[in-house]
């Protein structure tokens, strides 16, 4: 048994969810709300083969040199800014991701953000509970409509895609960036490619759904959000760092935009207290955009099923640095 190769999981999941590594490999598991590699685990870096990640934790250049015989690491996420890909590259130890599985629910989420935003979901149901619910009232709690409004989808991938399918089917006009045309959209669903800045003027609604990189952090920027219309909505499940955060509370509070529904925030969590929950036309959620039983599970299968194949020497089934392979 000692001969198996040690897997350090960062986070304990639920049951069964780990079961196709038994037999096949020694873990250790962390604690389910570990913020960053538990001690106990980092001391057994020096002998781990295998890292089965979550995005919360850094797979930086410290981490690696502690791991002289690491031979992969599998994030259970599509996006894997958590890890520093380029330093595993030169190390030759592939990185897989989790892409496919999560797309349907976290275009669901995404949809719901927009919906809830643009009807005020949040304000109306506390005042419901607070007691502000008086009469019905004809000009109270008026939202945005959907039908013939703009839809910008910035990043045309697979979840963006996703969202644009909801979006048709809700009747609005899908307008998008991306670095490349995307036929099926076009065809599909008359998704029109725009220039950033014409999609920021011309969308009701702006939903981002571009991996963090460098070229995409602070995207939305003060500038971004001054063009935007008065009445429009950002949406946002892709990652905190692609929204200036400072910006968009100015935005949001001196009326630039009309409304801001975050599932990811920076930090993560976004601090008790942060000036950011004071704002009615604020909806935040705390990175949930994948959080349904079947399609966390389904993560957490294809993160197995990288982890096994980089421990067996063969191509992972979604590896994010090809490049290994020569
Ligand atoms: C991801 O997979 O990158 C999401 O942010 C979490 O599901």
């Amino acid at each position: 048994m000692d001969k198996l190769p040690l897997v350090l999981v960062s986070h304990a999941l639920p049951e069964g969810w780990l079961a196709s590594l038994e037999g096949r490999c020694r873990t250790m598991v962390g604690p389910a709300n570990a913020t960053a590699l538990a001690a106990e685990l980092a001391a057994h870096l020096p002998e781990a083969e295998g890292l089965f990640s979550l995005l919360t934790i850094p797979v930086d250049a410290a981490l690696l040199a502690a791991a002289p015989r690491l031979r992969v690491v599998s994030n259970m996420a599509v996006g894997y800014d958590n890890v520093d890909v380029a330093a595993c590259t030169r190390r030759g130890i592939p990185v897989g991701n989790t892409p496919g599985v999560l797309t349907d629910a976290t275009a669901d989420l995404a949809f719901a953000l927009l919906l809830a935003a643009a009807r005020r979901l949040p304000e109306a149901s506390a005042d419901a509970r607070a007691g502000r619910w008086t009469t019905w009232e004809p000009a109270g709690w008026l939202g945005a409509d959907l039908t013939d409004a703009t839809l910008g989808i910035v990043g045309m991938g697979k979840i963006g895609y996703a969202v644009a399918r909801r979006g048709h089917a809700f009747g609005l006009r899908i307008v998008y960036t991306d670095p490349g045309t995307h036929d099926a959209a076009e065809r599909e669903f008359g998704a029109t490619r725009v220039p950033f800045d014409a999609l920021l003027s011309t969308s009701d609604f702006v939903s981002l759904h571009c991996p963090l990189t460098a070229a995409t952090r602070g995207l939305i920027d003060e500038a971004a959000l001054r063009r935007m219309k008065p009445s429009a909505i950002l949406v946002n499940t892709a990652r905190g760092p692609v929204v200036d955060q400072e910006a968009l509370y100015h935005a949001l509070s001196e009326g630039w935009i009309a409304a801001a529904a975050l599932d990811v925030t920076t930090p993560e969590p976004l601090p008790a207290g942060h000036p950011l929950y004071d704002l009615p036309n604020c909806l935040i959620a705390p990175h949930i955009g994948s959080a349904t039983h079947g399609t966390r599970r389904r993560m957490a299968e294809l993160a197995c099923a990288n982890l096994l194949a980089g421990l067996s020497g063969e191509r992972l089934p979604h590896c994010v640095n090809p490049a290994v392979y020569g």
